[in-house]
């Protein structure tokens, strides 16, 4: 299965999103990240519907966005609107996660469930046939440039296990401190879809890291 790379706009330079699209673009990157964060279900906001919008015409590039709000169902469809392509909703803040993820699919979206460190896979045995995409969190979510957490490796495993179990067709996607050093083991485990903030985006070096990391997938 092919591997992606999905950077995170969370490490971009905000004054500078127009030019930091098109980098990315130019990358062949055709996945961006985008958090959502609430400041209830993490400790820190970031992007809402508004600003998703207004990147929209910016770019061609599919918009990932992940959702690190308490009771999503109430945003949802404000994301579909702004353009998302794949919704991401955390199991931990969803009271009836079957029903979230009902609502993303009725808007036509992709639909993804992230789980944090501390939550096992066995929360999505009655969704998976449902699903787009699990986002295994390698990191407690709410802020870039965070140390990797190791032991997600085998949660990984176990979740590419069930998936190749249960011949599910979800993306399993990584987040949080993934540079060079950890992108060889979340790829061993099974990660097939790879978010990067802090180690993709840097000044006058985005487009090397980028292109750095695209070698190492395709590899
Ligand atoms: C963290 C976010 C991540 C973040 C990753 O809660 O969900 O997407 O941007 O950043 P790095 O790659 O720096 O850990
Ligand atoms: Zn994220």
């Amino acid at each position: 299965m092919d591997i992606i790379i999905s950077p995170s706009l969370l490490a971009a330079d905000m004054g500078n999103l127009e030019q930091e699209l098109k980098t990315v673009e130019l990358c062949g990157i055709d996945s961006l990240h985008i958090d959502v964060m609430d400041g209830t279900f993490v400790p820190n906001i970031a992007f809402g519907p508004d600003q998703v919008s207004m990147l929209r015409p910016l770019s061609n590039m599919q918009f990932d966005v992940h959702m690190m709000v308490q009771n999503p169902d109430r945003f949802i469809s404000s994301f579909v609107d702004a353009g998302a392509d794949c919704i991401t909703v955390h199991a931990e803040a969803c009271t009836h996660l079957h029903r979230s993820i009902q609502v993303i699919k009725s808007f036509g979206m992709k639909a993804g469930v992230a789980l944090n460190p501390a939550t096992p896979i066995g929360v999505l045995s009655h969704v998976y046939e449902m699903l787009d995409l699990v986002l295994i969190m390698t990191v407690n979510p709410g802020y870039g440039g965070q140390k990797n957490i190791a032991a997600m490796n085998q949660k990984i495993k176990e979740l590419a296990d069930m998936k190749r179990a249960g011949d599910y067709s979800f993306a399993i996607q990584v987040d949080g401190g993934i540079n060079l050093s950890t992108i060889h083991d979340v790829i061993d485990a099974g990660a097939t879809n790879i978010v990067i903030g802090s180690a993709a985006f840097q000044k006058n070096k985005t487009k090397q890291n980028l292109e750095t990391f695209l070698k190492i997938v395709n590899e």
